[in-house]
């Protein structure tokens, strides 16, 4: 399959089997969010992995009952920081040195520490966690997108209660606060009729403006 039959072969999967993802599936998948593009490559979130029956369980309680999270192999929690102060910056800072080779003094002689204060650690606490959710956003399309490419089946999942989520996984403590989940699963295809339904999309004409 091509990227637009992937993407059209995809659609938001509400029942899944329960069959286990290989491995090396779940590895690629997870590599590629890792990959993914991000704000000053900054990365201000934080993935939780669950495949434990019984906390799935309770997730499921948590987002209105929806059966994917039960069914699928693995469930993905994108959460993002809610705290984004000068000590991540520099450990930031750090990391990117170690990667590159380039002293953290260059990196700030550059301007880069005084630029990420001045546009992310200025804001507010809640302008902060939005920015953050922002970043987890485009992960979890990096996400959907390499499901897809592997013909895994995903669901992206904002229905659950965030309050409740924070809690189950002890996210506050942690400075992190929920954002949205990824089920990762296969498509039951007897029970889930949504597989059939059209792919519903605003005209090119609607969405895009050449000039
Ligand atoms: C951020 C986000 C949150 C969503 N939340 C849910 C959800 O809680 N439950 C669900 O079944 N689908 C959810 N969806 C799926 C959308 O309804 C679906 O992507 C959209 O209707 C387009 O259909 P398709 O993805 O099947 O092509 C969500 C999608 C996104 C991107």
């Amino acid at each position: 399959m091509n990227i637009i039959e992937s993407l059209n072969w995809r659609y938001a999967t509400k029942r899944m089997t329960g069959k286990k993802l290989p491995a090396k599936d779940l590895q690629t998948i997870l590599d590629a969010i890792r990959l993914s593009a991000s704000s000053y490559g900054l990365q201000p979130y934080h993935v939780i992995i669950i495949e434990d029956e019984a906390v799935k369980k309770q997730l499921q309680s948590m987002a209105y009952g929806q059966a994917q999270i039960v069914e699928s192999s693995h469930v993905l929690v994108f959460t993002a920081w809610s705290n984004v102060n000068e000590s991540k910056i520099d450990e930031y800072l750090q990391a990117y040195s170690d990667t590159s080779g380039m002293p953290v003094e260059k990196l700030i002689a550059f301007g880069l520490k005084d630029r990420m204060m001045q546009a992310i650690v200025s804001l507010s606490p809640q302008q902060q966690f939005s920015w953050a959710a922002k970043q987890a956003y485009i992960a979890l399309g990096t996400g959907l997108i390499a499901a897809a490419s592997l013909q895994i089946d995903a669901t992206p999942m904002e229905g659950f209660i965030p309050a409740q989520v924070d809690e189950l996984l002890g996210l506050k403590e942690k400075n992190l606060g929920s954002v949205v989940i990824l089920a990762l699963g296969y498509r039951d295809l007897e029970n889930d009729m949504y597989q059939k339904a059209p792919k519903h999309r605003w005209s090119a004409e609607k969405l895009f403006t050449k000039i």
